[in-house]
């Protein structure tokens, strides 16, 4: 039987998905995004144009590709339209699921006032109305992009709702839309939005039948899983492999190879445990040379050392068949490289990921450093050391990492 092809994150996202699943892309008939919003993102860059990707998938880049959004993703139909925007001719390779949830604007509100109220203990969200808009699916007051075929209905709802919540919404300070404005809303959004939007359920099976070739596109990472992940500072969504699945509706036998990826060090954005951050100037050096600095929200990223405890977690998690190692050559220069090989809690050492990170203190291994690996296409090219740190890696952690990456552009890219 056919079956899809998924790419997940491994860390906490930011690992450099978006080079391999634009090159895959290429080659896919369809590809799918299963889970998150607006606060994933990456920008491609063909024949010096410029492209920000949010919501739409990669596959937009490929004429001949089908773009679907699934249902497990909230949609910010304003974001949504803007990003559309970009892109000259949509219609028939650009589907929405009728299940997919609405993040309306005071879904970002509601955000960023809880963030506000958390002070100190603040998650450090994209501030984008990711977790109000789950939030709402899960409570069963949230509303889905099907309803859009009828906005005056859809607007005397979430007025309804308004009013239920009025108190809470003026302590944060949500503003509270009137119907009439409301239904203007949402009337431009289903102006733009219908022409797109169907079973996309339906629309995967008939691409698996008919044998086309379907890329499921993972956002954020494994650490940021709703369950799986560094609870409560994760985000809200399935980021897993399994989120593939619920959020767009196939079975686990639908799913073939799994693609996992994960940078060659370890970056984070927003609060929350990481135990190999370097707090000294190994993660300046990393910041510096890796530009880890957000492209939702422009934050520089903590970073840190490879950290093999949670990644065969995530390996394990996602079913991973391989790894694709990202950012190989940000590690150039450097004298040591170090790999978090098991965490101490309590004064004892454990190699599993334990219930609350927080506490978990890093025990390293070294690795003797190396001069350059940048633009290496071979394996054979690599030099001695960077190719015994790879080896050791997938020893540590129980998979084979069959692709490497050296450098941005998309043909320096070692395959095994
Ligand atoms: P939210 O998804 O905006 O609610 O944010 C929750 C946490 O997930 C925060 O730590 C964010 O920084 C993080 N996060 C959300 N999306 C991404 C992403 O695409 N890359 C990296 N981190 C993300």
């Amino acid at each position: 039987m056919n079956k899809a092809d998924l790419i997940v994150g491994l860390q906490w996202g930011d690992e450099g998905k978006g080079k391999i699943v634009d090159h895959m892309a290429q080659t896919h008939d369809m590809v799918c995004r299963f889970a998150g919003g607006h606060n994933a993102g990456h920008t491609i860059v063909v024949e010096d144009k410029t492209y920000a990707l949010h919501l739409i998938p990669s596959g937009v880049l490929n004429p001949k590709a089908t773009n679907v959004v699934g249902n497990g993703v909230v949609i910010s139909p304003v974001d949504f339209i803007e990003e559309m925007s970009q892109f000259d001719d949509l219609n028939g390779r650009l589907f929405i699921s009728d299940k997919a949830h609405l993040l309306l604007p005071y879904h970002a509100q509601i955000d960023q006032a809880r963030e506000r109220m958390k002070g100190d203990k603040a998650i450090g969200t994209t501030g984008k109305g990711i977790g109000p808009a789950y939030g709402d699916k899960i409570a069963r007051v949230g509303h889905r992009v099907g309803e859009l075929q009828d906005t005056e209905k859809l607007a005397s709802k979430i007025v309804e709702y308004f009013e239920q919540n009025r108190a809470i919404f003026e302590v944060m300070g949500v503003d509270i839309p009137s119907k009439i404005s409301l239904i203007d809303e949402l009337n431009e959004y289903r102006d733009v939005l219908a022409p797109h939007i169907t079973d996309t359920t339906l629309l995967v099976w008939k691409s698996l039948k008919d044998g086309k070739k379907i890329l499921l596109e993972g956002a954020q990472g494994t650490m940021l899983d709703i369950d799986h992940g560094t609870y409560p500072y994760v985000t809200s969504s399935t980021t897993v492999s399994a989120g593939a699945s619920s959020g767009l509706g196939l079975n686990h036998k639908d799913i073939g190879k799994v693609t996992g990826i994960a940078k060659a060090y370890c970056t984070r954005v927003g609060n929350g445990p990481f135990p190999s951050e370097d707090f000294g100037d190994g993660g300046d050096k990393l910041r510096d040379r890796g530009h880890e600095y957000g492209t939702t929200t422009g934050r520089p990223r903590r970073c840190g050392w490879f950290d093999a405890v949670a990644m065969r977690h995530a390996v394990r998690i996602n079913g991973v068949d391989q790894v694709s190692l990202m950012k190989l050559d940000v590690l150039d220069g450097f004298d040591e490289v170090k790999v978090c090989v098991a965490y101490e809690v309590d004064g004892k050492e454990i190699d599993y990921v334990p219930y609350d990170m927080q506490d978990a203190k890093p025990i390293y291994k070294s690795f003797e450093g190396w001069e350059r690996t940048e633009g290496a296409r071979e394996f054979d090219q690599l030099p001695d050391s960077a190719k015994s740190y790879i080896e050791a890696l997938e020893d540590m952690i129980d998979a084979k990492i069959g692709i490497i990456s050296t450098s941005p552009q998309r043909e320096d890219t070692i395959i095994r």
